[in-house]
């Protein structure tokens, strides 16, 4: 039987291990970014051990001891932050990985070049190391200046004119997080196809139409599923970036831009969408994706297992103004909301994070509707504004 290590499972992950077919022991990261309970669900697990997030030496040891004890097959992970202890462990034992096959993690600027040379349609980029260099860059058209180890949209910075640059720079390095990357400001609606791959066959199992706050910052506020739009298109240059990347097994969330000249590449997280994404894929679909990625883990069966969306769920975020974050609100809603059709849960969990304050699930017959009710409900949150007030 198949022994799978799960590095960095949370609640709902962790209780997808109820009658799977194979010994999965669990990794639980203490201290990881986003959080991740260290017993949650660990009786569904084999095994359940911890070892400290940013300690990557500690890591492999408790790897390496447990592959001593009973040798593992392969190591999986299906968060962000789990990813750099995948690919470390997956390396030093030699064992399959999900993602797989494990790689350097490129910045986005190597990401690029990669989506380029796989014949996806290109997007202009430069790793800028002097802010003139980001200069003469804006001066050919409007750009977004990002980290190019960003995630969670920490430091993005749209730059229309040349006197924004300066702030713009100061934005980027102020993430900490790697090279200034400036690209090519990509204008049109956005989307993600969230996708599996199994020994090297993409399935692409939906697409989500997505919100954000706009520039400068395009923070996230919300994501509706099925989407609004025509999909072929978005699904073939998702998949074009994950064969560009040589990504063979694992979700993956690949995130578009649909211009005037066609889908474009904004990046590719070779892991499961965040945001609850997945739980908009079971809502509008009917498909586990959480059991559906554990059962490829460890039995890789490239069949497809998708099918067309017969439902729509929608999430939105609760932004805060400054104030309503320091003042600590749990802020209810000023009337009922219990009762509304269609409103699946809303959960107030403030975060620093864009100082998001919670979200609101719905479900509804169709897109348009599911999309209605999350804003019919956020509205009735006081202080609610619909471009978040990030
Ligand atoms: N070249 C671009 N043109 C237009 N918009 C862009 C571009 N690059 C990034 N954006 C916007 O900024 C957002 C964040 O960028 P990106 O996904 O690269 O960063 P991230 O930090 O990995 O974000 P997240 O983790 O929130 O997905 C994108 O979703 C998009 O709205
Ligand atoms: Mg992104």
């Amino acid at each position: 039987m198949t022994h799978l290590l799960l590095v960095g499972a949370w609640p709902e992950l962790a209780a997808r291990l109820v009658g799977l077919p194979g010994r999965v022991t669990l990794l639980q990261l203490e201290g990881m970014p986003g959080g991740s309970d260290l017993t949650a669900y660990g009786r569904w697990a084999a095994d359940l051990v911890t070892a400290r997030w940013d300690q990557p030496a500690e890591i492999l040891d408790i790897a390496a001891g447990l592959n001593r004890r009973d040798p593992l097959d392969v190591v999986a992970g299906y968060g962000e932050f789990a990813l750099p202890a995948v690919a470390a462990i997956s390396a030093q034992l030699g064992i399959r990985s999900v993602p797989g096959p494990v790689d350097q993690r490129p910045g986005k600027s190597v990401q690029r070049t990669l989506f380029a040379a796989g014949g996806c349609r290109p997007v202009r980029h430069l790793l800028c190391s002097r802010p003139d260099e980001v200069r003469a860059f804006v001066e050919a058209g409007p750009a977004v200046l990002k980290p190019d180890l960003g995630n969670g949209s920490l430091g993005v910075f749209a730059v229309d004119r040349t006197d924004q640059m300066e702030q713009g720079w100061r934005w980027v390095r102020g993430a900490g997080l790697g090279a200034v990357l400036a690209e090519e400001r990509l204008s049109g609606p956005e989307f993600s196809v969230e996708t599996r791959s199994v020994s090297g066959l993409h399935e692409a199992l939906m697409v989500t139409e997505k919100f954000t706050s706009g520039p400068p910052h395009f923070v996230e506020i919300g994501h509706v599923m099925p989407a609004r739009t025509d999909v072929d298109e978005l699904k073939d240059e998702a998949v074009r970036a994950l064969s560009a990347l040589g990504h063979t097994d694992g979700p993956a969330h690949v995130e578009l831009i649909r211009t005037d000249d066609g889908p474009k590449i904004v990046e590719v997280n070779r892991r499961l969408g965040g945001d609850r994404i997945w739980e908009l894929l079971q809502l509008s679909t009917g498909i586990d994706v959480l059991r559906q990625v554990l059962l490829d883990a460890l039995d890789p069966k490239p069949a497809a297992v998708g099918g067309d969306a017969t439902a729509a769920a929608a999430i939105r975020f609760v932004h805060g103004s400054e104030a309503m974050f320091a003042n600590g609100l749990p802020a209810r809603p000023a009337e009922p909301i219990e009762a509304v059709e269609g409103l699946i849960r809303w959960r107030w969990e403030p975060t620093t994070y864009h100082r998001r304050l919670g979200y609101v699930l719905t479900y509804g017959a169709d897109p348009t509707d599911a999309v209605g009710i999350a804003e019919q409900v956020c509205k009735a949150f006081p202080g609610y504004s619909p471009a978040g007030t990030v």
